[in-house]
């Protein structure tokens, strides 16, 4: 975990220590904590960018964090278009990242 989660220690709101789940990105293993949405445990690991425009190729990540962007979108589990900001981790989800460039595109 990084500096971007806090320590229960100093959540006043959950002063007992949290269950912890772990997801792959890529392969990659990321903890989290019980309750957290997958693109929390994501930007809580580092990240901040983890789908690529159809156009361009630019990276995006989390913008609205309310389920309205589609922004987010990964693949959990073998379902695509999932957004990451409204999907709860749970232990053990595969997360793959998406990228599905238009025909013709230079992406
Ligand atoms: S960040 Fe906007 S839908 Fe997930």
């Amino acid at each position: 975990m990084t500096a971007r989660l806090l320590p229960f220690s100093d959540d006043p709101i959950r002063p007992s220590a949290p269950a912890t789940v772990t997801i792959r990105l890529d392969g990659a293993p990321l903890d989290g904590v019980a309750g957290q949405s997958i693109a929390g445990v994501i930007l809580a690991s580092g990240p901040l960018a983890f789908r690529r425009t159809s156009v361009s190729g630019r990276p995006r990540g989390v913008f609205c964090g309310i389920g309205v962007c589609f922004d987010c979108l990964v693949e959990v589990n073998g379902d695509r278009d999932v957004r990451a900001c409204q999907r709860r981790a749970a232990d053990g989800d595969v997360v793959v990242t998406q990228h599905d460039p238009l025909p013709g595109s230079t992406a």
